[in-house]
Order: C-alpha cells, then structure tokens, then sequence
C-alpha cells in the first residue's frame, strides 16, 4: 500500500488501474481511523479491485469555534488499519494542495443542508459537499462508501451526486458501536472517563424511542418528548437537537407513514455528539 500526498500521485495511480481495466473504490475520511472506518474500507475492498481511502481534517467543514486545530490525527496508525484491512492506496494532501489561495469555486445545497447539523454548522455541509466533490474528481472512482453514522451527510451526498450527474454509485454503510452501545467516533477521544459514561445516554434514548415505534407509536412529538425526558436525565448531557424527519428530503414530519431518521445530537461536557437510526420500513 501507498501513501501519496498529491493530486497528480492519484491521478497516475488511478490511470495505471483503470488501462489494466480495474474498477475503483474510494472512502472518504478525516483519519483517525477506527472499526467504523475500516467498516466501509473492508466493503470497498470486497467491492471493488483497487481502493482508495482518503485522509484530510479538512478546514473548510469546520465552524470558526469548532475542533480543527484539536481534531486527533495519526497517520502512522491509520496506514496500518489500511494495509491491514487491503487499501491500495492512501490520499493524504496538504491543506494547500486541495485549497490553492485563489481557491473560489463550492458546492452549496439549499434543502437537506438547513436542518439538522446544519442548524448549529452552518456552514458545515458546504465544506462537506465541496471536498466529497473534489476528491470524486480527483479519484473519479465507480464506488464511494459513506457511514450512517453522519445520516445527513449521506443524504446529503446522494443528492448532490443525483443533481450534479456525479458518475458514480454511493453506498451506504451501517452504524458501527462499541460494546455497550456508543456509536464510534474519532471524536470519542475527547471524552474523559465520567463523559465516556455520561455518552451512553445517545443510544440508551434512541433505543427507547425504537421501543416506542416498534409497539406502534406514530405520533412524532410523543416520540421526541420521550427521547428528549431520557436525555435530561444524564446531568452531564445537553441537547443540541433530537429530530424525526423524512429520510428522503430530511423534511421534519409530525406522524411517521414512511421511511424516516431519527437523528440526535448532544454536548456530553464540550464534546459535540451525534446518532441516529433509520426505520426503513414503517
Ligand atoms: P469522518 O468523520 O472521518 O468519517 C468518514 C466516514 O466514516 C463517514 O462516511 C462516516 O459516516 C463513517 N463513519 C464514522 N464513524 C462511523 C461508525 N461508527 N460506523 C460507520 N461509519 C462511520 O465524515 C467525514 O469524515 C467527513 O465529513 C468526510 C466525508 C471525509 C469529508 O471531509
């Protein structure tokens, strides 16, 4: 396996592959890669003949106030994971390597973005969308994998590729937990041992509103008011949001008669925390 650092290493890589006419897949990342992470590369590696997995903490998804200067990096150990689990190839550019100074051009959205993390990021999904836009660019690969960990990311994602004629497919993968429930995240890191505890309360209370709706709870606000009581519970938890909305347009519904997320997102002390689980079939 490879670590390049710039666009013309890919481009050269990739061009070498698809003359011996093999397909590619990519998975996007921040780094700091942990099994929810390897997740979508062992997916991408069973899917595909060569995969690509990119590493950039990348600057322009994250708020003035928000954690890019703090946010955990170790490439070392994520070259392991990726060789480990049969990536052919790490993307790991400069800051200035994917953001020339005279950089000008995004990509915006004005419907699935607003909601959500949206509200509190707001200009969050804009980074999101541009960097996913340049790196499909740049890999051009036929296969790109994404976590339900970030629902409204991938809603996200699939939209912008459905509207801009992106030529590629996206796949979605499941919500990999630790042991007693917490979705991972790179971001679990910063929690202390009282937080790491406290955190439980995320998928302790969707897991309570998942009661509810499999014994046939359809009303939206009886369901959020649950989930929101539960959380209360945790001194250490405050809301940020705890939402039900339509899993296609991410539009907030007050009764469920069709497929919807039900997304959260909590500060556990500073650490901003999110989880979600998606009822396909209701
Ligand atoms: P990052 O937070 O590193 O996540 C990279 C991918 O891993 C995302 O698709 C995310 O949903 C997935 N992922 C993270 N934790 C997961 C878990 N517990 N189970 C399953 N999948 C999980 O998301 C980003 O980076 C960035 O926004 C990015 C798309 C790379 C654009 O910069």
């Amino acid at each position: 396996m490879k670590i390049v650092h710039t666009v013309d290493e890919v481009r050269a890589k990739v061009k070498e592959w698809r003359t011996a006419g093999l397909s590619v897949g990519l998975v996007p990342t921040m780094g700091y890669l942990h099994e929810g992470h390897k997740s979508l590369i062992d997916r991408a590696v069973a899917e595909n003949d060569k995969v690509v997995v990119s590493v950039f903490v990348n600057p322009m998804q994250f708020g003035p106030t928000e954690d890019l200067a703090s946010y955990p990096r170790d490439l070392q150990r994520d070259a392991a994971l990726c060789e480990d689990a049969g990536a052919d190839l790490i993307f790991n550019p400069e800051p200035e390597n994917m953001y020339a100074s005279d950089f000008s051009s995004f990509i915006d959205m004005n419907t699935l973005t607003t909601g959500l993390c949206g509200k509190s990021r707001p200009i969050h999904f804009r980074g999101v969308c541009t960097v996913v836009g340049k790196l499909f660019n740049i890999v051009q690969p036929d296969k790109a994998y994404f976590g339900q960990k970030d629902a409204q990311q991938l809603a996200v994602i699939r939209h912008m590729v459905n509207d801009l004629n992106f030529n590629l497919e996206i796949v979605g993968c499941p919500i990999i937990r630790e042991e007693d429930g917490l979705a991972k995240s790179s971001r679990n890191t910063y929690l202390n041992p009282e937080e790491r505890q406290a955190a439980l309360i995320l998928s302790k209370s969707l897991e309570h509103g998942r009661k509810l709706i499999e014994a046939g709870e359809r009303n939206v606000s009886v369901i959020i008011k649950a989930i929101t009581d539960m959380i209360e519970t945790e001194p250490l938890a405050r809301i940020d949001y705890v939402e039900i909305v339509d899993w296609n347009t991410l539009e907030t519904v007050d009764t469920i008669t069709g497929p919807v997320l039900n997304a959260i997102a909590v500060y556990i002390g500073k650490t901003r925390l999110i989880d979600n689980h998606i009822y396909e079939e209701v």
